[in-house]
């Protein structure tokens, strides 16, 4: 099966899909996904298994209505102040699970992460399922995240069902927020800013593990990977007689390269969130030697930008 529009028919084909134990990948504004119905053990092992995603990296649960988490975890009061200012969005609350929930989507924790997506197409393909979707980010286990279908069909081909939704606005992944703690932890840095969050709520704590610690799986330090090896470019470093690409984040360098890349001409973090991936897809895809990439201020959005470059980069040998 191809890429194909998501019209309406063909949403309920996907739902048809979905609930015949099938997978599909799916647009929402932060990254594609790659859909399971979260109750159904044997197709949240699908995932697993296509992903190639180790057993110790949960899922996030997809819902389209405030009356699906009643199956799905036990909410609180922060909770809900939270969904209620930043859903449907880029925000995924981890929370005590319920029952139903499978251990395998959790990884046998006793908490499920759970998020209500803004994107049409998501929304109406999990109202049309009328059960919750677990999907995580629809590409092999560390590699680059999708940004548009056309990512996802050259990861997985053409077996696999995929709605095109166009490029994710956001292009991050979503900040991930542990509300089981006294003190709420951010867990991912991702498209809502934790500044936000701290204004709204009050004191916040950020715990961003970069190995492959129990309290944050999935977090790994090697993650987001291209092919290509990357480097943050802090110095004017030389690398002569390589092909070299560089993505800058609003200037462009003195220095001539391969290619260029601007993430953001206005110096809006927006922007280059929405373009980073998508970039870094391109460049990978025409067999430089390196790809360089221009930090940008560590504030807002900034904070996921930075915190996905490190784990691209993570072991990049050259
Ligand atoms: O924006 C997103 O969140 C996208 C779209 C598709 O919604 N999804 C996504 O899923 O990024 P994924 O699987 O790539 O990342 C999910 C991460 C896991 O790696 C893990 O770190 C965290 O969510 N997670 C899931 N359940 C958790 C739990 N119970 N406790 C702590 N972290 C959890
Ligand atoms: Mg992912």
């Amino acid at each position: 099966m191809p890429i194909v529009k998501p019209t309406s028919e063909n949403i309920k084909t996907a739902a048809e899909l979905l609930k015949k134990g099938e997978l599909v990948a799916f647009p929402t504004e932060t990254v594609y996904g790659l859909g399971a119905i979260a109750f159904n053990e044997r197709a949240v092992a699908k995932i697993f298994e296509l992903k190639n995603r180790p057993g110790f990296d949960p899922l996030i649960v997809h819902i389209a209505e405030f009356s699906m988490l009643e199956e799905v975890c036990h909410f609180n009061e922060k909770a809900k102040r939270l969904a209620e200012r930043f859903w449907p969005g880029p925000l995924t609350l981890v929370l005590p699970k319920k029952e139903n929930v499978p251990g395998i989507l959790t990884s046998g924790l006793p908490t499920v992460a759970v998020r209500m997506p803004a994107h049409k197409v998501a929304l109406e393909l999990i109202k049309e399922c009328g059960l919750p979707i677990a999907a995580p980010s629809a590409n092999p286990f560390g590699k680059l995240s999708p940004t548009k279908a056309e990512h996802v069909l050259s990861y997985f081909g053409e077996e696999l069902f995929i709605l095109d939704g166009g490029e994710c606005r956001v292009g991050l992944e979503s900040t991930i927020i542990d509300l089981t703690q006294e003190v709420p932890v951010i867990l991912r840095p991702g498209g809502v800013p934790p500044e936000e969050i701290e204004k709204f709520l009050g004191k916040i704590e950020i715990k961003i593990a970069s190995s492959s610690s129990p309290r944050a799986p999935g977090q790994l330090k090697k993650h987001y990977s291209p092919r290509t090896p990357l480097k943050i470019f802090w110095r004017k470093e030389k690398f002569s007689g390589k092909r070299i690409g560089f993505i800058a984040f609003s200037k462009p360098p003195a220095e001539k390269y391969e290619v260029l890349r601007i993430l953001s001409p206005a110096g809006d973090l927006k922007e280059a969130a929405a373009n980073l991936f998508k970039f870094l897809h391109e460049l990978d895809k025409m067999g430089l030697d390196l790809i360089l990439v221009e930090p940008v201020p560590e504030k807002g959005l900034g904070l996921a930008i930075m915190d996905r470059l490190r784990r691209a980069e993570a072991d990049s040998e050259i």
